[in-house]
């Protein structure tokens, strides 16, 4: 083999070297800007940044490292953030983050050219401004632009490799530039994505609210009316049924008292006579003195039976209050009776109820809707306890607020579904027993009342909810967010 021969050879080593060298580059480049997209997702914007401009180091052999966002007119420009290791060990200078291209040092030269800049021997760069105190020294550096639809949107550089910047140095830091620059404005579009997500699902709820609001007034009126038709209705029979009662109570003294002188002339009389003797044999056949002494005890049972559908009828117009849908001082408790009164039938076969009334000052509120509420919750905990149970009524007050605690010791509530019952026609009941509106109805009439609702609820051990009201609600700003239900 001739010497010829042998540095050919040479050569083709070398080059199949540098070959490798490049390759072994090219895949490791290539393996980081795969990565990019996935730790874009997973960190926040500045962290995302902060490893580009790892990545942009590690793969240009740099020490330091900088990112700025250029302003729309390209004449500001802000800074982003200097690599972690660039702030950590090499530059300590304070920065006014914000300032105008033209007082920037020659690294901006990148936006003013609209190209990469090199320096390769930053001491003797003409037209260099000198760093601040503190700054990292500089020996070598590349910047350059992103640019966007012909906009320079962001400058980014790196500094200090031990050896002179070439091409593929300025090619890594343009790729490694441009992917950062998408990947952190496509994070941006979905975080802007997400909130205006969030707004709709925020103007949804304020429709949905607005919407069981709607049906809140619609049912309230329709069983206002309904309860008020059915009160006046039942009044003026209920009125003539007691006057005569009494009228017939009072005939039957007088008739009593008649047969009574009859019966002190009979004891007197012959008894051969028959037809006296027939008559004495029908009072024995009707059983005379049963009858006497039953008419009163009927006539005091329907006295005590009309009292009570009196009673049902005054609870039925305290309840719908026609004509009084207006704010108003008002007892809770007696608002809380009145209820009781009518979902008694409801709950007199399953629960014992158990009230603990605490002190409650009069409080300003439409008491006819707030009986409803009480009535859902009522209605809602007889539900829940399937055999026996018990449904305990506590109230109390606190500073401004008054509140009503319904508890029962029913199924409880699924956690799932802890976070949907206010939501109208949510209802786990089944067709015919539960609409889904009684728990958004009561949402909706408190949040009118200015209060607000608490659940909490183990299942299979019972809920309890307790309703928050002002005292005396002063009316908030118009556009105030309506408190949410909470849970636990
Ligand atoms: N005290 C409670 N215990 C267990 N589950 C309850 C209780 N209160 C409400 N829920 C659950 O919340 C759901 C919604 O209640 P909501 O009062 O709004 O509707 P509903 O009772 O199903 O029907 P409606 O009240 O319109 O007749 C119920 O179906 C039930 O699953
Ligand atoms: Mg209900």
């Amino acid at each position: 083999m001739n010497s010829q021969t042998l540095t050919s050879l040479q050569g083709d080593d070398s080059r199949h070297t540098l070959l490798e060298k490049s390759l072994a580059f090219m895949a490791r480049r290539a393996m980081y800007m795969l990565e990019l997209p996935r730790i874009a997702d997973a960190l926040d914007e500045a962290s995302f940044m902060q490893r580009g401009l790892e990545m942009a180091e590690e793969l240009t052999d740099s020490k330091v490292s900088f990112i700025h966002f250029v302003n729309e007119d390209e004449k500001t420009i802000e800074l982003v953030t200097w690599s972690r290791r660039t702030l950590e060990s090499y530059c300590h200078a304070a920065f006014d983050r914000h300032y105008p291209v033209s007082e920037a040092g020659i690294w901006a030269e990148a936006l003013r050219h609209r190209q990469p800049v090199v320096f390769n021997d930053y001491a003797t760069a003409p037209g260099k401004h000198g760093l601040p105190e503190g700054h990292a020294p500089l020996q070598r550096l590349i910047s350059l632009p992103v640019i966007e639809q012909g906009k320079i949107v962001m400058l980014v550089g790196v500094g200090n490799k031990a050896s002179d910047y070439g091409d593929q140095d300025i090619e890594t830091l343009q790729l490694v530039a441009n992917d950062v620059w998408h990947l952190a404005q496509r994070g941006r579009a979905q975080r802007q994505i997400a909130e205006n997500m969030q707004g709709l699902r925020e103007l949804n709820q304020k429709l949905e609210a607005a919407h069981s609001q709607l049906l809140q007034s619609e049912k309230m009126a329709s069983i206002g009316q309904l309860a008020a038709g059915v009160a006046h209705e039942l009044n003026n029979p209920i009125g003539f049924v007691t006057s005569n009662l009494g009228s017939l109570e009072s005939y039957l003294q007088d008739i009593f008292s008649i047969l009574d002188a009859y019966a002190v002339a009979e004891a007197g009389m012959q008894s051969s006579c028959p037809e006296l003797n027939q008559a004495r044999q029908l009072k024995l056949d009707r059983d005379y003195d049963f009858l006497r002494s039953d008419i009163v005890q009927l006539l005091s049972e329907s006295r005590e039976g009309l009292g009570r559908v009196a009673k049902i009828v005054r609870d039925l117009k305290d309840f719908s209050r026609a004509g009084e849908a207006s704010m108003q001082w008002a007892d809770l408790h007696q608002g809380i009776e009145t209820t009781l009164n009518v979902v008694w039938n409801e709950l007199k076969y399953k629960c014992t109820v158990v009230k603990d009334y605490g002190d409650l000052p009069q409080i300003w509120c439409e008491p006819s809707q707030l009986n409803q509420v009480f009535m859902n919750l009522l209605v809602n905990a007889g539900h829940a306890i399937q055999e026996k149970g018990e449904i305990t009524i506590r109230t109390g007050r606190q500073g401004s607020e008054v509140f009503v605690a319904i508890g029962d010791t029913g199924t409880g509530i699924a956690s799932e579904h802890l976070n949907r019952i206010f939501e109208p026609f949510f209802t786990t009941k089944p067709i015919g027993k539960g609409t889904g509106l009684g728990l958004s109805l009561a949402y909706g009439i408190v949040q009118k009342h200015h209060g607000r609702i608490e659940v909490q609820s183990k299942l299979g051990k019972g809920t309890t909810f307790t309703v928050w009201l002002p005292i005396d609600p002063v009316a908030p700003a118009a556009d105030a967010v309506p408190p949410a239900p909470t849970f636990a």
